[in-house]
């Protein structure tokens, strides 16, 4: 079959058969930046699965993992472009679309797992999705990764002490950067492709993750220090283009809708599991040395990084920020 991109429409589309039957395909792509074992790379798989299953073929989802295809910047970019029809970057990514986004980096604002799917199911989560569709982007749902703990690979982090003179790797800019620059820190951002390799050489001394991406992206080979710290979050937001979403008929889009439920209920199932099943691998690795932070060296962090609320209370708007901490 001949692929041809038609203009102003999704993915390409392949005229189906010889006999001439009138059944377009859809292709389109799904690229992400994660191993594919972990929530997010699972779940895309899942997606696939259920939208080509539910329309009976005619959609085609190609799922690209590991910055196969497109880095953090560039998946984006693409998106905007139509080259690639979904995404599901991490939230702090779209700062520059939206600083409300930044909400998820906020130090210990999130009591747990469950208080961070209430507010994005909630009222002010569901605004925050849909901030977006002025730039031409639609989101689709809230995906979950989990707490980021720090690693480093100088000295065991329990204090806020800890951190002076160390230069840790951020996703981006912002309330990243400030947190660090709090503890005393430096920072970098960078792409999330290069950070095992700037752990490596030294370019930055830790960074922060979740244990599923610590384990995952195999960070305990290149850092020494791991302090289960849970003071910021990492999720995801599935995104579209509205050029493909409005070249979709509604029957399309209701495929399109409900595939993207059943993987997002299957993501964040997944999620919590991985969680515990990467911090048991990150244990019995044994090439980190893991500290605790207690509920006295907890409440230093805090009181250290609380500069950061009166900082960023505007521009994330503090709405946001009282429906995260009251989730
Ligand atoms: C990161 O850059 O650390 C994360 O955004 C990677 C991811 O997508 O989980």
């Amino acid at each position: 079959a001949l692929a041809l991109i038609t203009s102003g429409c999704g993915g390409s589309k392949e005229g189906a058969s010889e006999q001439g039957e009138q059944k377009d395909k859809i292709v389109v792509k799904f690229t992400h930046v994660v191993a594919e074992s972990t929530p997010k790379g699972q779940a895309a798989l899942k997606f696939k699965e259920v939208l080509e299953e539910k329309s009976g073929g005619q959609f085609e989802v190609q799922v690209y993992p590991s910055s196969q295809l497109y880095g953090d910047k560039e998946e984006q970019e693409q998106l905007l472009a139509n080259n690639v029809q979904f995404i599901a970057p991490s939230v702090t990514k779209l700062i520059t679309f939206n600083p409300s986004f930044q909400l998820v980096d906020m130090p210990f604002l999130f009591k747990d797992n469950n208080a961070a799917y209430k507010f994005f199911d909630g009222e002010q989560g569901q605004k925050l999705l849909k901030s977006l569709e002025p730039n031409g982007i639609l989101g689709l749902a809230w995906w979950a990764n989990g707490m980021k703990q720090f690693t480093d690979s100088k000295h065991p982090l329990k204090s806020p002490e800890d951190f002076k003179g160390l230069k840790f790797r951020t996703q981006s800019g912002g309330v990243l950067d400030e947190q660090f620059k709090a503890l005393g820190a430096g920072s970098q951002t960078l792409a999330f492709a290069e950070v095992y390799q700037a752990l490596q050489n030294g370019t930055v001394d830790g960074q922060e993750n979740t244990f599923n991406n610590i384990d995952t992206q195999k960070y305990v080979e290149v850092q020494k220090y791991l302090t289960i710290s849970n003071h910021g979050r990492l999720d995801y937001v599935v995104l579209t283009n509205t050029t493909f979403w409005s070249s979709l008929t509604p029957e399309q889009q209701q495929m399109v809708t409900e595939a993207m439920n059943e993987a997002t209920a299957y993501e964040r199932q997944l999620a919590d599991e991985l969680d515990a099943t990467s911090f048991e691998n990150i244990k019995n690795s044994g090439k980190v040395e893991i500290y605790e932070l207690t509920d006295e060296d907890r409440a230093k962090f805090i009181e250290a990084l609380k500069p950061l609320y009166d900082k960023y209370a505007e521009s994330i708007g503090q709405e946001y920020i009282d429906a995260a901490r009251n989730s």
